[in-house]
């Protein structure tokens, strides 16, 4: 398990250098994300889409997450990891929201949780720190209430809207989070937003002022198919690539191009002459 800094991401700040964090899922992925010298890797609620399959983030359980914290701990064993709570998990009770954070440190070996919200959750966000997790907020966009919020719309539009995320990201910086992804507001909210505080803001589809930005894998690597929101960059066109060699791998197939002999295993050719004399053998002795 890593020991994994957090303090060292205000000290980011501080000094101007900016962070760059990307979601993972699996041992692999995490593997990428520490070779391209990542500085943070969330395993995102947002799994409950990239990688099984559904409309939003609310369907995921913690055990799902979990299985997949432990395959990204194992595939990055220094990187800083951070896993998402997911919805019904910190709602219900502090001692509810500490446990399954607990969970997550000692099943998976993450360093940190995160949540979605202020008011209510801060007292959440205070227990689990209390407990001795560390936990980076969210506000904004906060998909896990995407239904309250009436769909995946950029938030904090109006100048009181804009001052309500200000004063969220303050009660959360005092509550004790030790980072704020700020989610689909406009810029210079989030200008405001990180002005206002110590620790960093990560941004995703909030401008360039935050202090970091945070993207999902499968949108930066181009392996989302259907929509992709317009802040995603995309950097690399992996599904189309995979959908182009799994092409030429099925016409080898169906040509008997694949596999070819290099891609096989010999054996001694008297062994084989006997083995195949074999074959035969058991006619032989019908006869
Ligand atoms: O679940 C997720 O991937 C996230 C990021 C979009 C910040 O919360």
């Amino acid at each position: 398990m890593s020991h994994a800094s957090l303090p060292a991401f205000a000290e980011m700040k501080r000094r101007r250098e900016r962070i760059a964090m990307v979601t993972a899922y699996d041992a692999p992925s995490a593997q990428l994300a520490a070779a391209a010298r990542i500085d943070i890797v969330l395993v995102g609620d947002s799994a409950a889409m990239t990688v099984f399959g559904h409309t939003s983030t609310t369907s995921i359980t913690v055990d799902e997450l979990l299985i997949l914290a432990r395959a990204v701990r194992r595939g990055a064993p220094d990187l800083p990891i951070v896993a998402d709570l997911p919805f019904g998990s910190y709602q219900v009770s502090d001692d509810d929201a500490v446990a399954n954070a607990v969970r997550f440190v000692k099943e998976a070996g993450i360093d940190a949780v995160k949540l979605e919200g202020a008011g209510p959750v801060l007292r959440r966000v205070g227990a689990i720190i209390d407990a001795g997790v560390p936990v980076m907020g969210h506000i904004g966009l906060t998909p896990q209430s995407v239904t309250l919020l009436g769909g995946y719309k950029p938030q904090g539009r109006t100048a009181a809207k804009a001052n309500r995320l200000v004063e969220e990201a303050r009660a959360l910086e005092r509550a004790g989070c030790f980072a704020i992804v700020l989610e689909a507001i406009p810029e210079p909210v989030a200008a405001g937003v990180t002005r206002a505080l110590k620790i960093p803001t990560i941004g995703i589809g909030a401008g360039a002022a935050c202090d970091g930005q945070v993207l999902v894998w499968h949108d930066l690597l181009g392996l989302t198919r259907g929509h992709v929101p317009r802040f995603v960059k995309q950097y690399a066109d992996l599904g189309d690539q995979a959908i182009k060699a799994l092409e030429a791998y099925v016409a080898d197939v169906r040509a008997g191009r694949f596999p070819a002999p290099e891609h096989g295993y010999s054996m001694p050719p008297d062994e084989r002459e006997l083995f195949e004399s074999a074959l035969v053998a058991p006619l032989d002795d019908e006869e």
